[in-house]
């Protein structure tokens, strides 16, 4: 999953100078005491920073807390993203600074996490010389003795994928947190096989995590003061508590766990009615599993949130159908009309690649057309990476050109601003609710909020505070800010 941040003009170009580069990488500020340091650093999607939320969680009970100062880490652990190429050549990087680091304080250890760890193994500890530790993302529980290994001397690697493993029973600690806005983790794996991807390779089979766990994770966050949560899973409509277990052995349940089933609509609905009062947002949607149920839950709830992440990757059907992708341009164009009927005002975005094998000229002016029917309010667009062990590896040449990918990449890329400014405009001339995350990045005079659509508001500050919700009049906007004041209604 991407970060849910809007790419700036900077960002644009760097990404078009470097077309696979955009990561969404952010360092974390965690706060929490213990006598040995832990420096954790996450790169890739929401769902890694939620597990180094959960690895600092396992941790602190092993007498660790967290620092934002490498120099005093003990322990250093990176939590890593195969996704694309280059999101695996930047933690390289990182790597070669801890390395450095630990020349000045040899006690220092260094741990990999994550879809890298999970995907090179044993052979990260032959490629890396400075790695002490590698361990995939299902096997966090395995921490304490992989660290008492390790304080012993030795490498430790654990790389288990598992039927269960889900973390429900697990709190996480809440890092480089803003007070309002939290991480629920709902589902983990991904059972969907696009042929481009890594991430069932890395994650391993999908297997949802006990609604009772889901709704305590919720009430924690409310308590506290949390006012929105957004539930996590590579293809959250997939989501299916049946008592446990994988997703593809549902067939083997018995009646009466088939008939005390749990959908994701069901879960969306539970979550909602509990309380009222919390924003509600999810991602990742497939849209091979997005049923009306989920749309209608939505449209029959006031706190979710009118928008959805919908990637297609492509809009062209031949292309759809080397993916893996089980749908067509037309079903997906036939899901958008459903979701616009039911709910005007939903706002949708996209992911999409650019320069999948085969992919010719016509392929993707059908992407281009495609986004001229939704005109998406959000996108994150990428040039199309070749991962080792993935179906598109093994099959099919990686046969567009490089230049080739960065034009084509670039031309979705203005498309999408365009539309994004003009999703963006509609909004001017009207009244929002806005809840308030923090300061404003350009001064701290402004707040910074998003509305139901995630659409990203500035104002000018007044007695208002962070985890407020508010109504702002908004006056004008870029493709990427709404630009408002208070409205005195
Ligand atoms: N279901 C996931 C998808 C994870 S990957 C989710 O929750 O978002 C996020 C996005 O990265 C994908 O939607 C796709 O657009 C992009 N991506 C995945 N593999 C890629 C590859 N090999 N090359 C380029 N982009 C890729
Ligand atoms: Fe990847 Fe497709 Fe799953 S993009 S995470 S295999 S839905």
């Amino acid at each position: 999953m991407p970060n849910f941040v809007k790419l700036n003009e900077d960002e644009v170009k760097a990404l078009e100078k470097n077309p696979t580069q955009y990561n969404g990488e952010v360092l974390e500020q965690p706060q929490t005491e213990g006598s040995r340091k832990l420096y954790i650093e996450s790169y890739g999607c929401q769902m890694n920073f939620s597990d180094s939320e959960i690895v600092a969680s396992i941790l602190s009970k092993e007498g660790f807390s967290t620092t934002t100062s490498l120099e005093d880490a003990d322990l250093v652990l990176v939590n890593t993203c195969s996704i694309r190429e280059k999101a695996e050549q930047t933690v390289r990087k990182r790597l070669e600074h801890f390395n450095h680091a630990k020349k000045n304080k040899p006690s220092m250890k260094v741990g990999v996490l994550g879809c890298m760890a999970e995907r090179l193994k044993h052979q990260f500890l032959e490629e890396e010389k400075i790695v002490d530790m590698v361990v995939g993302p299902d096997a966090y529980k395995d921490l304490p003795n992989l660290v008492a290994e390790i304080d012993e001397g030795r490498d430790a690697v654990n790389v288990i994928l598992s039927k269960e493993e889900t973390y429900g029973d697990v709190s996480p600690v809440r890092l480089n947190s803003n007070g309002v806005t939290a991480f629920v983790s709902i589902t983990r794996g991904c059972d969907n096989m696009c042929t481009f991807c890594v991430v069932p390779f890395t994650r391993g089979r999908e297997r949802s995590r006990d609604p009772k766990s889901i709704l305590e994770e919720v009430d924690a966050l409310a308590q506290q003061g949390y006012k929105e949560v957004t539930l996590l899973g590579q293809n959250v409509d997939s989501y299916l508590w049946y008592g446990g277990g994988l997703k593809k052995d549902f067939d083997k349940a018995s009646e009466m766990q088939k008939a005390t089933a749990v959908n994701f609509a069901q879960l969306l609905s539970m979550v909602a009615k509990a309380h009222p009062h919390v924003r509600i947002r999810f991602s990742t949607s497939n849209p091979q599993d997005m049923t009306l149920d989920v749309i209608d839950a939505m449209a029959a709830h006031e706190n979710i949130c009118k928008y959805i992440h919908l990637p297609v990757q492509s809009g062209s059907n031949r292309i759809l159908k080397k993916m893996n992708r089980l749908h067509t341009r037309e079903e997906y164009m036939a899901l958008i009309d459903n979701i616009l009927e039911r709910i005007p005002d939903c706002a949708i975005s996209q992911d999409m690649i650019a320069g999948f094998p085969t992919e010719t000229e016509e392929d993707h002016q059908d992407t281009l057309s495609l986004m001229e029917y939704v005109k998406y309010d959000f996108g994150f667009m990428f040039a199309y990476s070749e991962r080792p062990g993935t179906l598109a590896a093994k099959k099919m040449e990686d046969d567009v050109p490089l230049e080739t990918k960065k034009r084509r990449l670039s031309e979705i890329i203005h498309l999408q601003q365009k539309h994004g400014l003009y999703r963006m405009e509609q909004f001017v001339g009207k009244t929002v609710e806005i809840l308030i995350e923090g300061d404003s990045k350009k001064s701290s005079d402004q707040w910074m909020g998003r509305n139901s659509q995630n659409a990203v508001a500035v104002f000018p500050k007044g007695d208002e505070k962070v985890g407020d919700t508010v109504m702002v009049y908004i006056e004008d906007c870029t493709s990427a800010t709404l630009i408002g004041r208070r409205s005195i209604d």
